[in-house]
């Protein structure tokens, strides 16, 4: 199997699949290559992680839990998972290669004027309330993290440290000391219990002032007198902005977390509207296109990635739960089981079905509560693999409305499943149980 080994790869060949290129960048426990898929010329950035280093710092759920978080993301400017891969040594993450680089670079040239530094702030609040409202809260915000597409739109990355709202411990906060420390939040540097959306909000405000005043706002050489300025709120704006762009920062960086604007406060800020587009339902890279059911077969690479043998089963056991999704075979046509899917569907109230090109079908419902993507992939003449994985919503949820709700009618009502597993017919994939 092709492994990635040092940053001159030269014409590394991944899976057969992506051609790997340069490196893009490096930190304590990923390498960040550009690399560019051989059969669609698409460019991907690779993040590779080595297993050995993730094992022996006890990282490895950060990992599981970037996968998790990631795969549930579907935003304009938020970097996108395409696929996971994995080798006996490496995981590979292949994510949307944002062509424009690091924002940071960009202001390390020049700061920016209002309206462009409100441009990119407006991106990074879509963003964040996007996350926050699916209890995702990134905690590590910082120009490193963001990064710029062709059109130089904003893509937040790296999401190795989000923390999900179920990490939450008993009080409701999150606990974890993390950050970057020009970032981070007075609460943090508290020792307490801190509300992740608070933070995010904090952090966005340091960034908001960097891209206008070119500098940090809390900054020292001797790092207890730079935590002591985040503690106290102690920041001077610079004589260039404007006094709406003042009041405004002192509402993002009120060392009061209770007292600080929120997400939606700040959408109905003076200074942050002029000229905001709110991202819509129809942006958010769900590709719902009814023409031509083309089928998926699945080759042998899909098989074995199914299947433990590549020993992707740890990435995946959150797919082992019910309430994150699952997989199963089916002795049906694939036209069929989507035709079905639909029909299931319509007779859930208030769900929305949409087809995919590839006999896939996106549902959505329950007010928000519940969105999966069903699948099917033709494995012989006769059978089918169905996926149906949890894209948002609630766990609870989504197990009520596919379990209880969608799967019976799919599976009992098919003339012919593979075997008679739970009296429903469906039979997991080899591997998964
Ligand atoms: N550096 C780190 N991640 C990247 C990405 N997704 N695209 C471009 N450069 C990156």
């Amino acid at each position: 199997m092709p492994e990635i080994e040092q940053a001159a790869a030269e014409s590394t060949v991944l899976f057969e699949k992506y051609e790997v290129g340069r490196l893009l960048g490096c930190g304590a426990f990923a390498k960040v290559y550009h690399a560019r898929n051989t059969s669609t010329g698409q460019s991907v950035a690779v993040k590779v992680v080595s297993k050995k280093k993730l094992a022996a710092t006890g990282m490895a759920s950060n990992v599981k839990r970037e996968i998790a978080i990631m795969s549930r993301l579907h935003h304009p400017n938020i970097v996108k998972l395409h696929e996971v891969l994995a080798t006996k040594t490496k995981i590979y993450f292949i994510l949307e290669f944002a062509k424009g680089g690091e924002l940071f670079a960009r202001i390390a040239k020049s700061r920016f004027g209002e309206d462009l530094a409100r441009r990119f702030f407006q991106q990074l609040i879509s963003a964040v309330g996007y996350c926050h409202a699916r209890g995702v809260f990134h905690r590590d915000l910082k120009p490193e993290n963001l990064l710029l597409d062709e059109q130089a739109n904003l893509k937040v990355s790296d999401f190795g440290l989000g923390a999900v709202k179920e990490q939450m411990e008993v009080d409701g906060m999150l606990h974890t000391l993390c950050g970057t420390p020009a970032y981070v939040a007075p609460e943090i540097l508290a020792k307490k219990g801190y509300d992740g959306a608070k933070v995010d909000v904090w952090s966005c405000g340091v960034i908001l002032f960097v891209l206008v005043a070119g500098y940090l706002p809390f900054n020292d050489p001797n790092l207890m007198v730079m935590y002591r300025k985040i503690y106290k709120g102690e920041y001077r704006c610079p004589r260039w902005f404007s006094t709406e762009l003042r009041r405004f920062l002192a509402r993002l960086l009120d060392t009061n977390p209770e007292k600080r604007i929120t997400v939606d406060e700040i959408l109905k800020e003076e200074w942050f509207k002029k000229g905001y587009k709110e991202v819509t339902f129809g942006d958010l890279g769900l590709e719902w296109k009814s023409e031509g059911d083309d089928v998926k077969d699945l080759n042998a690479f899909d098989i074995i990635s199914f299947s433990t043998g590549l020993n992707l089963s740890g990435l995946f056991d959150s797919l082992k739960e019910v309430e994150e999704g699952e997989r199963f075979l089916l002795k049906e046509s694939p036209e069929k089981v989507v035709e079905k899917v639909v029909a299931a569907a319509a007779s859930v109230e208030g769900i929305i079905v949409r087809r995919r090109k590839q006999c896939g079908v996106e549902l959505e419902g329950c007010d928000g509560n519940f969105a999966a993507l069903v699948e099917v992939y033709r494995l012989s003449a006769e059978l089918v693999v169905v996926e149906v994985r949890r894209r948002d919503g609630n766990g609870g949820v989504f197990r009520d409305v596919w379990s209880n709700k969608l799967r019976p009618y799919l599976c009992a009502a098919s003339s012919s499943t593979t075997s008679d597993r739970e009296e429903t017919g469906a039979q997991p994939v080899a591997g998964e149980s």
